[in-house]
């Protein structure tokens, strides 16, 4: 069974991956806290905690005397050096996190202000026509159900498992404001993805359970959540730290899990299935939020790649050609994955499109994902077969796609579908 808490509580019972991982100093106790303060405490007969409300400032000001303000002071350094730029580091750092500027990272702040100008909300989609279209006897064909039910399966789940990852694991570990100001941008974006799948199966009236149950319950599906679940596990612990060439390397393996495999290539079969049906006017509502959804994971995904580039440049001594053969095998693993889960949402032909012509599709995003991160493409020669998809997440065209795309949703029109 998949269960973060549960595998989380495993984790910390278990001391022996991370033996050697450096800990932390404890941190620092205050001199002085609340308790010492003069409580005006009264019980009533009945031992019920009273206090006459004229005390509560009077007991405000005398914790705020009994606190030992130089020890505060010095938790803050007062007086250290102003941070540089220099100091800034995307790993381990030692300079001051709490200061976003003076920048270093500008692509990470500009993806901050890019995601946000794009911010969308689910409820603004009209579903209509889909709850119609759903509903009716003979709106879709089995094959066609089929597709929409794994989608959400996998979805309504998967967005849950990175924001999971990114909270949970990895904020604490990436040391520079900038990017950390996206990942929460990221995080947040990840929740409306959850809404939008869960406002779905609300509107189209689908069995929530069986839904939301499908990544321990469908195996093509689990499989999928199981893998990225996996590369969670040690960075979730508390105990982990970074510091070391091994922890630094788990820590670059845990972004190429999440940002090259999970958003950037199991995410692409339900993509493609869910975007051909709305290119045949059927599901566009759902449809729309999966273009909306697109919009913000081929964000996602830029930016994972360019973090992991970044720590690449930055710690060329992690990037070992055994880490490499290890790193590609990852992604194979991945694209494997999500081959299966394509054979199993079409057991035929539907919507113009088969398992086999995925397979190629597939073959094609391992190549790019290989080559953001400048490892070898194992796939030579593998083929778009569906064009249309780079029109919408264009491959290597951010700036344009997101140039028309904004437009068309700032004046709140329609996607088009052409
Ligand atoms: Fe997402
Ligand atoms: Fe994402």
């Amino acid at each position: 069974m998949i269960d973060w808490n549960e595998f989380h509580e495993d984790a910390i019972d278990d001391n022996t991956a991370t033996a050697e991982v450096p800990q932390p100093a404890p941190a620092p106790q205050p001199t002085a806290s609340r308790a010492e303060a003069p409580a005006a405490e009264v019980r009533d007969s009945a031992g019920v905690y009273q206090v006459a409300d004229q005390d509560r400032l009077a007991r405000a000001k005398q914790s705020l005397e009994a606190l030992d303000v130089a020890a505060g002071l010095e938790e803050l350094e007062m007086g250290a050096a102003r941070i540089e730029v220099d100091d800034k580091q995307m790993i381990n750092a030692r300079a001051d996190l709490n200061q976003l500027v003076p920048f270093k990272y500008e692509w990470a702040w500009q993806k901050y202000l890019d995601g946000s100008a794009n911010h969308w909300m689910p409820q603004e989609v009209n579903m209509n026509a889909d709850i119609a279209l759903w509903k009716s006897a003979d709106g879709l064909t089995a094959d066609e159900r089929r597709i929409v039910e794994r989608s959400l399966g996998y979805f309504s789940t998967a967005d849950s498992l990175v924001a999971n990852n990114l909270v949970l694991a990895l904020y604490r570990l990436i040391t520079n404001p900038e990017c950390r100001q996206y990942l929460l941008r990221q995080a947040f974006e990840e929740a409306i993805h959850t809404h939008a799948y869960q406002y779905c199966v609300e509107s189209l009236g689908m069995d929530e359970g069986e839904v939301f149950n499908m990544y321990r319950e469908v195996p093509s599906v689990a499989a999928k959540s199981a893998w990225s679940l996996k590369h969670t596990q040690s960075l979730a612990r508390p105990d982990f730290h970074t510091g070391t060439p091994e922890t630094d390397q788990e820590l670059l393996r845990n972004l190429i899990a999440f940002y090259c495999v999970t958003e950037g290539i199991f995410f692409y079969c339900g993509f493609s299935q869910i975007l051909s049906m709305g290119r045949r006017n059927k599901m566009t509502g759902v449809a729309e939020q999966f273009q909306y959804i697109l919009r913000d994971e081929s964000m996602h995904l830029n930016f994972g790649v360019d973090m992991i580039n970044q720590i690449k440049i930055e710690n060329p001594h992690l990037w070992t050609a055994e880490f490499q053969d290890e790193c590609t095998q990852m992604i194979l693993e991945g694209t494997e994955l999500e081959i299966a889960y394509a054979r199993d949402t079409m057991p035929r032909g539907v919507l113009g499109m088969n398992a086999a012509i995925m397979e190629e599709y597939l073959h094609f995003i391992c190549n790019r994902r290989l080559a953001q991160i400048g490892l070898k493409e194992q796939f030579p020669g593998a083929q778009n077969p569906f064009p249309w998809m780079s029109e919408i997440i264009d491959l290597r065209k951010e700036k344009n796609f997101f140039e028309t795309r904004v437009t068309e949703y700032q004046v709140g029109g329609a996607l088009s579908w052409d």
